[in-house]
């Protein structure tokens, strides 16, 4: 039976991206001493669980999402011991710990991989997906998500392996019950080891169709076609994902949170409603190419009413709007430029307003913008190269590729953190491994933590007030109709408890009705604090206000 996670529904996820967090020993990568010695202003924001985006042994890939030991520590993050510390400092300040588990592929450099890879009847031989060539050629017309084909020939096998994203991150079998008990157990020894949860990586596509038929989506400018019509979601990877729930994630009491493709919100349920036992909250993917083209205050608000109606009775919600692999969010749903600060807050008062658990990552608390790198050699994500080869493939001028790119590249979130206005930012000693934005001498962690109006500050009040409010953890949720596609009205109520968001979301003024703000009322935050004064019958660009209604 699944345990009573009622706990998950108080947290606060904290997502560290280790690589760009803090290098405590002057190689330019972060590493899991420099998380340790930045605990302490992250228990000041009070948030109270820390997600770690992969640590494991990785030849880097894609930056760590492409594991070569599971149960190792990627020497330039550090030791074991220094995994162990992390987690009992995490624990001794109340904070739970959940790592990235990445068990759709592992690394080329894998064991395992390496040994199937060298003959059809090896041990290992049935771990990864192998196929012979059809016609000579690839099996069928899938692309791989970061370009070119899914398909990589290994001339010792004659055979092709599937691999969905890079060469390097081979896709595992999970149709062989022996390779799924070698996952539990790995994630157990976790667990054993005191990890509290997991985040599971690219968990939709673990099951194929074993005919491999090809996809019917046009072409990319490649040649090849993704196979999203066909791959995410099928029967099996939910039965894979209880298996995963029965074995590990109950039996350890573990909070999950599962990254899922979920265009219909059936599908989010399928992952998230209690009954069925898989995940506890999910982060559908959205690709950031689809999200920037279509976001608008009005799809959102379309996306927040259904999966409010769809798991308010028996599911629960992950609310982020940034992660690892999205731009950043005041540059892509705010104004990064005059009302960086105000748009800053403006969305932190809408997303810690909703129900479901929050989710802050790295830099998200002070206002991180958007990184524009001047060449395409100055990018890491293998992603944004591609995106820029693909631009080029369809005719592109090498100028309007560039600038694809740096609209879409999860480079955006990854440069350093910005700590203080001290050379790198305070990042590091050493030369960074990416760039570190130049804006840090104006935006960074040690100007905001004593400012009271800073974004920081903002960040902490909302943390602080879900900790004693059970209208914003508990409580139910209607959005008012309102005058502008651009204006969220949103209203939580518990018991005799109400609390009103309202939100613009735009650079322009909105006159609100005054029927719609009560004459009474206790303002909680506001996004322009620093004024001194709220207006809320004529809302200023991205002014947001959480009130309580007396
Ligand atoms: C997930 C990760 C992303 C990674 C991919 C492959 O989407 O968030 O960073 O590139 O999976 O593991």
């Amino acid at each position: 039976m699944y345990s009573n996670k009622d706990w998950v529904k108080d947290l606060v996820i904290y997502q560290v991206y280790p690589r760009s967090f803090q290098d405590s020993d002057g190689d330019g990568i972060g590493d899991i001493p420099g998380i340790i010695s930045r605990l302490d202003y992250l228990k000041e924001l009070g948030i109270n669980a820390v997600w770690l985006s992969p640590v494991y042994r990785s030849p880097n890939d894609d930056n760590g999402y492409d594991i070569s030991g599971y149960k190792e520590i990627n020497p330039e993050f550090g030791t074991m011991q220094d995994w162990e510390r992390l987690c009992d400092e995490c624990h001794k300040r109340g904070m739970k710990v959940i790592m990235d588990l990445v068990v759709n592929h592992s690394s080329d450099e894998h064991p395992w991989f390496m040994e199937s890879r060298t003959s059809k009847d090896n041990p290992k031989s049935d771990y990864y997906i192998w196929r012979d060539p059809k016609n000579g050629k690839e099996p069928n017309n899938w692309a791989s998500v970061f370009g070119g084909s899914a398909w990589e020939y290994v001339p010792e096998r004659g055979q092709y392996y599937y691999h969905l994203f890079s060469k390097k991150q081979p896709d595992l079998n999970w149709d062989n019950p022996e390779l799924r008990e070698e996952i539990y157990s790995m994630m157990k020894w976790w667990a054993e080891k005191g990890l509290d949860g997991f985040r599971v990586d690219a968990i939709s596509y673990l099951d194929k169709p074993q005919d491999f038929p090809d996809s019917k989506l046009p072409p990319n400018p490649d040649g090849y076609s993704f196979s999203s019509d066909i791959v995410p979601g099928r029967p099996d990877t939910h039965a894979y994902i209880h298996e995963m729930n029965e074995k590990v994630f109950s039996p350890y009491n573990m909070v999950t949170v599962g990254e899922v493709i979920a265009d219909e919100t059936e599908e989010l349920c399928r992952y998230v409603a209690s009954e069925r036992e898989e995940f506890d909250m999910a982060i559908p993917f959205v690709a950031p190419v689809i999200e920037i083209n279509t976001w608008s205050p009005k799809k959102l608000r379309e996306d927040i009413s259904a999966s409010y109606s769809a798991l308010q009775q028996n599911g629960w919600w992950a609310r982020f709007f940034s992660n690892h692999d999205k731009p950043r969010q005041v540059s892509l749903y705010g104004n990064d430029k005059e009302y960086r600060e105000v748009s800053a807050k403006m969305l932190a008062i809408f997303l810690h307003s909703l129900p479901g658990t929050p989710f802050v990552y790295q830099g998200e608390e002070i206002g991180m913008t958007n990184m524009y790198f001047e060449s395409i050699d100055d990018y890491d994500d293998l992603d944004a190269k591609n995106t820029y080869n693909m631009q080029i493939l369809s005719g592109a001028t090498p100028e309007e590729a560039l600038k694809e790119a740096q609209m879409l590249s999860r480079d955006n979130a990854r440069t350093p953190m910005q700590w203080s206005a001290t050379e790198n930012a305070g990042f590091t000693t050493g030369k960074p491994w990416l760039g570190i934005n130049p804006n840090y001498s104006e935006i960074n962690a040690e100007n905001q933590i004593n400012d009271p109006h800073s974004v920081f500050s903002t960040y902490k009040t909302l943390i602080a007030l879900r900790k004693n409010c059970k209208a914003i953890s508990r409580g139910s949720m209607e959005i008012a109709d309102s005058v502008s596609e651009n204006l969220f009205i949103i209203k939580r109520s518990y018991g005799n408890e109400i609390l009103l968001a309202v939100c613009n979301f735009s650079d322009e003024n909105i006159s609100v009705d005054s029927g719609i703000i009560p004459d009474s009322y206790e303002l909680l935050v506001s996004s322009y604090d620093r004024e001194g004064n709220i207006n809320l019958t004529n809302l200023r660009p991205y002014e947001a206000a959480l009130l309580r209604i007396k």
